[in-house]
């Protein structure tokens, strides 16, 4: 049918019809918050890269889960920053029942008991080289860090975790996870797998946060480009993402957002299983620049940024903007 039968215009006329035909609708079901944990008392610190994102101490970690549920805001991600001298090459430190992420974790359940607990699940924090696995001849030695992994999510799952999040990018790493979490009885213990991580520059910002970039040492790689995904590629992250969804991912995740929302939605047209995306610290940090200089409305383009994502085809996305989008909206 044609002009002027059809006219698109008549749908946008007004706030109330564009709200009835809206496709896409943000709420806070749509997010999962990232938390920085640090070691002390009464610490918030502001990560530099990251304004108005901070670095907590258990006591202020818990005060925020509280505040987090409040929102209507159900579920965290956890990532820690390890004091160098417990830093080693196989990150023995994250295998520690006692360690900070197991101790963020209890300290969350007993804040909030139904909060639910995602964790970080790499090396890189632990790591004196700031890899995602163990290093051994000037490679990152992917079946000797998988036996790691699937410790290291063990010791999550133990604590109290209900969803541990690989970020790795080892071949297999979520079978091996998977199959060590069955044998020991975790049978609800999820696993959202990283699948389509790219080698991306965004993450810049939190490699700040927790001082875990790649170390500038002899003989050891300085990027992460033998494991993660190279940002040109397209179809690999289809297959990379169907491989996790064999090996026992619950929920798979494309990393990072913006730039790659043609690989959302392919990944979404290809799987069964609900799909994450990261909206990572770079692009947290581009806006917030922008934002500070006058350059950009920050509240209009974090919304629109987000919609995008969900669009695309995400199910659900981590973001340091999700307690300001659950402000906006409130
Ligand atoms: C580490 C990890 C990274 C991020 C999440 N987990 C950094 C990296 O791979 O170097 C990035 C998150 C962000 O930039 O917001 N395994």
């Amino acid at each position: 049918m044609m002009y002027p039968l059809k006219r698109n215009r008549r749908l946008r006329t007004s706030e109330a019809i564009r709200s009835l035909v809206r496709e896409t609708v943000i709420t806070p079901n749509d997010f999962i918050v990232p938390l920085f944990v640090v070691e002390g008392k009464s610490i918030k610190e502001e990560i530099p890269s990251m304004p108005n994102y901070y670095r907590m101490s258990l006591d202020l970690l818990s005060k925020e889960a509280k505040e987090l549920w409040a929102m209507g805001l159900k579920s965290v991600l956890l990532f820690v920053k390890v004091p160098d001298n417990l830093k080693d090459n196989s990150g023995t430190e994250a295998l520690n029942p006692e360690g900070l992420m197991q101790r963020a974790i209890k300290t969350i359940k007993d804040a909030v008991p139904e909060m639910y607990v995602m964790t970080d699940v790499a090396l890189d924090p632990y790591s004196s080289y700031g890899h995602d696995g163990v290093v051994g001849n000037g490679q990152i030695v992917n079946d000797d860090t998988n036996a790691l992994l699937a410790e290291m999510s063990l010791s999550h799952a133990r604590a109290g975790a209900d969803m541990v999040a690989p970020s790795d990018m080892m071949d297999g790493r979520i079978f091996e996870i998977r199959t060590l979490l069955e044998d020991e009885g975790f049978h609800n213990t999820g696993i959202l797998s990283y699948s389509a991580k790219y080698a991306s520059a965004f993450y810049g910002p939190f490699r700040d946060a927790l001082d875990s970039a790649p170390a500038d040492i002899k003989d050891v790689p300085k990027d992460k480009k033998t494991y993660q995904m190279d940002f040109a590629n397209r179809d690999e992250a289809v297959k990379e993402t169907l491989m996790d969804i064999e090996e026992g991912a619950d929920i798979v995740m494309v990393k990072p957002g913006l730039c790659y929302l043609d690989i959302v939605r392919d990944i979404r047209d290809a799987v069964d299983v609900p799909v994450a995306v990261y909206q990572v610290s770079g692009e947290y940090a581009m806006l917030k620049a922008a934002a500070a200089k006058g350059w950009l409305d920050h509240d209009a383009v974090m919304l629109e940024q987000v919609t995008a994502i969900k669009r695309a085809g995400a199910h659900m996305m981590a973001s340091y903007f999700a307690k300001d989008v659950v402000k906006l909206l409130s």
